[in-house]
Parts: structure tokens; sequence; C-alpha cells
């Protein structure tokens, strides 16, 4: 079932029992309102957990609230959810620039920052001073592996990795990533909390930068970027390719426009200086967008033209 589904079907999965809610979780923060934190966040409320999602930035947290009662209202209209549900999963969501008193009873916390890796470790020795005993925390990071954090923590055992896929309302797949000292107890409980959103978790048994999907997505991107830089065909025709010979949702081009040309470019630039490996580097190609500011649908302008 989909996140939808389920609270249509009025069995929040966070109250259908334990066992299923993910080892008691029952509360649910997430750090940083950008595009991932706020969906992850909705998806937590509509399935059954209470959820916080917290921002430094003022704007940004405004602008996250209003976008994720706006996308409620959507459902409602388009017939996916009904009131009474979205209703609730209202009731259970809150958007704050406050820590606290949300990081003080939370089960589970979702890091959803900027990813530049300081920032991170401030973020989890903070959490890890404030967050009750048992909570796990969690990064949503899809550059660092959760060994880059667990050590600004007294808590290494319930540090991981929870990478969600944008838009994270829609995509199934949730990766949970453990590090040598993430417990077994902490991967099964996100995973458990990853099934309640409807979601469908993969279990990596060690960290390698760019986990699963992202690599097997590099690999595409780079071939589109290099057949396109040979001029073989246009970026369209490739994206075309991607689509009707392969059945993808979107081809390379229309993906990086949407995830974000600075978000692939940053990703790929971070994961070559943790590896020093050159076939990491990010293409040319890339870097040139990325230099010119062109991020994608965020921008207006990426490989294609949005009207904004
Ligand atoms: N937020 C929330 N919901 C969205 C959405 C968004 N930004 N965009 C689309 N949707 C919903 C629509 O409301 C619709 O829901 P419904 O069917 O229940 O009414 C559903 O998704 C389908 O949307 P559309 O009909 O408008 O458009 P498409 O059928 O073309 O689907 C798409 C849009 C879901 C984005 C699809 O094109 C797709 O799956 N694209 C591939 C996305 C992908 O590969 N994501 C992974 C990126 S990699 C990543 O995130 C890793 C990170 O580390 C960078």
């Amino acid at each position: 079932m989909t996140t939808n589904e389920t609270a249509r079907a009025g069995t929040a999965p966070g109250e259908q029992g334990q066992a299923d809610a993910g080892a008691g979780v029952r509360s649910i923060l997430v750090v940083g309102s950008g595009a991932m934190g706020r969906q992850i966040g909705m998806a937590a409320a509509v399935a059954g957990y209470t959820t916080t999602v917290r921002d430094v930035d003022a704007t940004a947290v405004a602008a996250a609230e209003r976008d994720m009662r706006s996308w409620l209202d959507g459902r409602v209209a388009k017939g996916r959810m009904d009131q009474d549900a979205a209703d609730a999963a209202w009731e259970r969501i809150a958007f704050t620039t406050d820590l606290e008193p949300a990081i003080t009873t939370a089960d589970l916390v979702i890091e959803a920052a900027t990813e530049k890796l300081d920032v991170k470790r401030a973020i989890f020795a903070e959490l890890d001073r404030l967050a009750p005993k048992h909570a796990i925390l969690a990064t949503n990071s899809s550059t660092y592996g959760s060994s880059a954090v667990a050590d600004a923590t007294g808590r290494p055992d319930k540090v991981c990795n929870m990478h969600f896929f944008n838009p994270a309302l829609v995509m199934k797949a949730v990766e949970v990533v453990r590090q040598e000292r993430t417990s077994e107890d902490t991967v099964q409980a996100v995973a458990a909390v990853a099934r309640a959103m409807g979601k469908v978790p993969v279990m990596l048994h060690q960290e390698v930068p760019g986990f699963v999907a992202n690599r097997l997505m590099g690999a595409l991107r780079d071939e589109a970027l290099d057949l396109y830089a040979k001029g073989v065909a246009s970026f369209e025709d490739i994206d075309e390719a991607a689509r009707n010979a392969l059945g993808h949702p979107m081809g390379p081009f229309e993906l990086m426009d949407l995830v974000g040309l600075d978000v692939s470019y940053l990703i790929r630039q971070a994961t070559y200086e943790l590896t020093g490996d050159e076939a990491e580097k990010p293409h040319p190609l890339l870097e040139e967008k990325y230099r010119a500011g062109e991020y994608g649908r965020k921008t207006g302008q990426g490989w294609y033209r949005y009207d904004r």
C-alpha cells in the first residue's frame, strides 16, 4: 500500500502495534524542511506517526508548511485521500524552527539537512545531547555514510542511514545502510518504520559511496552525458530512449533536473573527494551546468526550461 492508501484505509501503521511500527517508534523528528525533509515528514504523519519538521530557516519552514498543506488538499481534491485522513495527518504534523520540545520525545530523528559534513556532525552532536537515550538518529544523506557522523554521538549503535528518494511521498524505496557499529535492532526498527510508511526498505550491509540506487542512476547518467557530449543524440532523444526503450518514468536528463543539477554535482564531487577515484569525478557537462547556476526545476532552467 502507498502511504496514502494506508491512510485512506484508516489503519495508521504507527498505531497498528509496535511490531509493525518499528520497535516502539511513535514520534519522529525530521531535521531539515527542504524538498526531502518536508515530504519525509508528511509521509511519516500520514503513516500515523506524531511528526515534527524542523528547520533553522523560518522562511523555509513556512514554505514547507504551505507546500505540504497544499499537497494534502490536492490528495483530497483528487479523491486519493478522504478529508478525515487528511485532517488527522495534519493534526499529527508540526512545522517549527524549534528543536525543543520535539527532540525530547522523539523516538526516531531523520536528518535531512544540507549535504555538508561539518553541519551534519554539529547537528548529530546536538541531537545526541538532547534526544532521549533510546532514540535512533538516522541521516537521509545520499553522500555520507552514517559512520561520518556516528562518532559525533555517544550512541553509534543507534546511528544509520535512512535514505529516501525524490519525491519522497511517491518513491517507494528507502535505503537502510548500516555502519560498523550500527546494531541490528536499529536497522530493523528503521526498516519497520519505512514499511509502516508504505515504503520498501533496501538493506545495505555495508557503506559504499552512492549506496545502491544512486550508483545505478549515476552509471546511466554518465553514459547519457557521454553520448550527448559526443553528439550521438540530443539530450531530449536520449531521454526518449530511456523512457520508451527501457520503460523508465523519466529520462536521465529530466531526472537530473528533478533531483537538481546542484545536488547531482555536489553528490558526485563529494564522492570523488571521498574515494579519490577519477571515475567518480563529475562529468564536465554537469560541472558546467552547476557553475552556470542552472540547477533544473528549482531555478527554472536545467537541461530543460520550466515556467515558474
Ligand atoms: N511531490 C509529491 N507527489 C508528486 C510529485 C512531487 N514532487 N510529483 C508527482 N507526484 C505524484 C502526483 O501527484 C501523482 O500522484 P497520483 O498518481 O497519486 O495522483 C503521481 O506522483 C504521478 O505524477 P504525475 O502523473 O504528475 O507524473 P508522472 O507520472 O510523470 O510521475 C514522477 C512523476 C513520480 C516524478 C515520475 O516521473 C518518476 O517516478 N520519476 C523518477 C523519479 C526518480 O527516479 N526519483 C529518484 C531520484 S534519485 C534521488 O532522489 C536520490 C537522492 O539521493 C538525490
